[in-house]
């Protein structure tokens, strides 16, 4: 796809251009990072920039700062205090409007109820809740004492939930009686209840009432947080810690069966979000955001909560679903609020695609200024379509590549520095101060326009402090495969103008609708199913969702494969995983394909549901496992098959969005 010469004449303003201030990054990237952090308020500055013992990077090292006072503090205390922080809009249509003055009320109230239930600094809290302003209120209501956040998406299972709180040793929950999502209640206090009987870490639970659903509380392990706002004291100094102090803990998914527990610093992270927000949203003081992910996952921590608040920019927060009540809702939002920058997944845009440009009509979008994508890769049609139809061919979009790992933007356009020709379908060059390559098995750059592995050169300041508890899975995970650099777990393209393309996951990772799920972690929810034998979990890929999920599974010796079996394994992985990994398409199989080491070849399977050309299957134990699964797909796709697969085509279960 060639590049695009657009008229944004805007955007390229006489100051420093892109390609100087990328080079003069990369020659002193110490005394380029320096400059970039002093922009943030540091109550004591570092004593060195960088301590890379590789591979572990500590940045700004000595330095004092605190998270929730750049966020908040610092704002409410000039005129800001006045201006918009959250415009947040509930599914039901209920609306808030916090001010960075109320802001910071809420979060010193917030932060004493944290400290009168004996939470302190290096504590950990998770927090599972719907998005709600409680959510990012506590997230820096924990930062402002130094308490580290777990939180935990709302479309994770009890079992999901308890995982998290037990590896990374929560002492406190937050969660909520419920949420919206759709029109219906998701009952989070009673999935709570459950993950709760599982977790000896945590000792009290703070429930925040939002949906009115009847829930019981367990006095006094267990406390409303109305009720508990009632003693809460009107200030709480800020905690300074040092830049190295985590921030937060994430869980992501990756190649084993166990999320792994992302750490991210306080300093480093901040300063990356900070200016990488700068210069890809080119985000101004009238500035109207609107980052569409959930808070759950790593977008919403990098670009609803920490990067527009540290910048005292108004940011706008939608609890529910984009189709609720009708498929024009957020076409409504952005045109009610006035928003002028708009981020969001290229699945949402295929979604968006498919309901045609009528639903548009009604709105008016013209505050739009620029608008960005995020999570996977975006295809030229779908780029084209988010620029004609909601940009009004008037908005750059930032097509910006990240990972949780990364903690901030590090592949995007740079309208804030200067607006170079964008190219649909690629997310253009790293961003100053971060370097990126593609290369080839040996770990040497790929020749241009041919495919390789996407890795990072040098450290950067939103780099994880590494895995919580495990540093030697951080070492093997990132640091094992390409000597010396990051490995991302990507395939990339760097075309003749070093344009990075991403071209999705090389490890055993999935991407539906842009969030990540281990192939593993699926696989060993599958295996937990009293009657499933054995298990492999494979991507296929979806016009709007990116990929979907496909399940072959061998049963138990004597089961015979029948819809209510697939019903079950289905309702059976909800509640191991959560919503958010139930399987599209489940087919029962005699025999997995597997070498003769007993490897499941899941190549064969990947072809297979992507009807793709097998390729050579000489390592197989035995071939005619092959066959036994064309034709098992074969009947499960055409509705013929014995038992399941008959009974699939008419029984199929929903697809969840969530
Ligand atoms: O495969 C890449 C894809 O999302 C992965 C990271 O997922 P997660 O940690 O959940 O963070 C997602 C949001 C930052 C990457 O390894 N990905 C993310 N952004 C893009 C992308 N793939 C292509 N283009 C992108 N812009």
């Amino acid at each position: 796809m060639a590049e695009l010469s657009l008229p944004f004449d805007r955007w390229h303003y006489p100051v420093k251009k892109f390609y100087d201030l990328y080079d003069s990054s990369i020659e002193e990237p110490e005394d380029f990072w320096a400059e970039q952090a002093r922009q943030l308020d540091w109550f004591r500055t570092w004593d060195r920039v960088l301590e890379w013992e590789a591979p572990f990077a500590r940045w700004f090292v000595g330095g004092t700062l605190n998270a929730c006072h750049i966020c908040v503090d610092r704002h409410a205390k000039t005129w800001r205090r006045s201006k918009v922080a959250i415009y947040w809009e509930g599914e039901p249509g209920d609306v808030r409007v916090l001010s960075y003055s109320t802001l910071y009320r809420e979060v010193n109230r917030y932060a004493s109820v944290l400290k009168n239930c004996g939470v302190g600094t290096g504590d950990k809290v998770a927090l599972y809740l719907p998005m709600i302003p409680e959510l990012p209120i506590f997230m820096l209501a924990c930062a402002r004492i130094g308490a580290i956040h777990t939180v935990v998406f709302s479309g994770f299972s009890a079992r999901a939930l308890a995982d998290r709180i037990n590896d990374v040793g929560a002492r406190l929950l937050v969660t909520a009686d419920g949420g919206f999502r759709r029109g219906k209640i998701l009952p989070l206090k009673s999935i709570a209840d459950e993950a709760l009987t599982m977790c000896p870490s945590v000792e009290k639970a703070i429930v925040v009432k939002r949906a009115d659903n009847s829930v019981t509380l367990n006095p006094p392990k267990e406390s409303w947080l109305h009720d508990l706002l009632e003693e809460a004291d009107p200030y709480v100094e800020p905690e300074l810690v040092e830049s190295n102090h985590p921030l937060y803990v994430l869980y992501t998914s990756g190649t084993t069966g166990k999320p792994k527990g992302i750490v991210h610093s306080t300093g480093g992270y901040l300063v990356h979000n900070y200016v990488t927000y700068k210069w890809v949203f080119d985000i101004r003081e009238e500035s109207v955001y609107w980052c569409t992910a959930d808070i759950g996952w790593v977008t919403g921590h990098s670009q609803i909560v920490y990067a527009p608040l540290a910048h005292g920019a108004a940011t706008v927060i939608y609890e529910g679903a984009p189709d609720y009540p009708a498929i024009d809702r957020w076409w409504d939002i952005i045109e009610k609020y006035g928003v002028t920058i708009f981020y969001t997944s290229p699945t949402a845009i295929r979604t968006f695609m498919g309901h045609g440009e009528e639903m548009l009509k009604k709105h008016d979008l013209s505050t739009l200024e620029l608008l960005g994508s995020v999570g996977e890769s975006i295809n030229p049609e779908a780029w084209l379509w988010f620029y004609r139809h909601i940009g009004g061919e008037r908005c750059p979009i930032v097509d910006t590549w990240w990972q949780t790992e990364t903690g901030g933007i590090m592949i995007s356009p740079t309208p804030g520095i200067e607006c170079l020709p964008l190219k649909p379908g690629s997310a253009g060059l790293a961003v100053p101060g971060v370097e990126v390559d593609v290369v080839d098995e040996a770990g040497k750059p790929a020749p241009r326009e041919q495919r390789g592995s996407l890795v990072i050169k040098r450290p950067w300041p939103g780099m994880l402090l590494g895995i919580h508890g495990d540093p030697e899975r951080y070492k093997k995970a990132y640091w094992s495969q390409v000597p010396g650099y990051y490995y991302t777990g990507d395939y990339a393209v760097k075309d003749g103008d070093g344009y990075f393309w991403v071209l999705g996951r090389s490890d055993e990772v999935l991407k539906v609708a842009g969030h990540r799920i281990g192939t593993a972690e699926l696989e060993d929810a599958a295996v937990s199913h009293p009657q499933v034998a054995e298990a492999a979990v494979v991507g296929k890929t979806d016009p709007v969702k990116g990929e979907s999920i496909v399940i072959f599974a061998r049963l138990q010796e004597g089961i015979r494969p029948s819809a209510d079996q697939t019903k079950s394994l289905t309702s059976h992985i909800r509640s191991v995983v959560g919503a958010v990994a139930v399987p599209d398409e489940v087919c029962f199989v005699p025999r997995l394909p597997k070498t003769r080491s007993g490897k499941v070849l899941r190549r064969v399977l990947k072809a297979v549901a992507n009807d793709d050309s097998i390729g050579d299957v000489t390592t197989l134990e035995d071939e005619s496992s092959v066959q036994e699964v064309i034709q098992a797909y074969q009947e499960l796709k055409e509705g013929k098959g014995p038992g399941a697969q008959k009974n699939y085509a008419k029984g199929k279960p929903k697809k969840e969005k969530r």
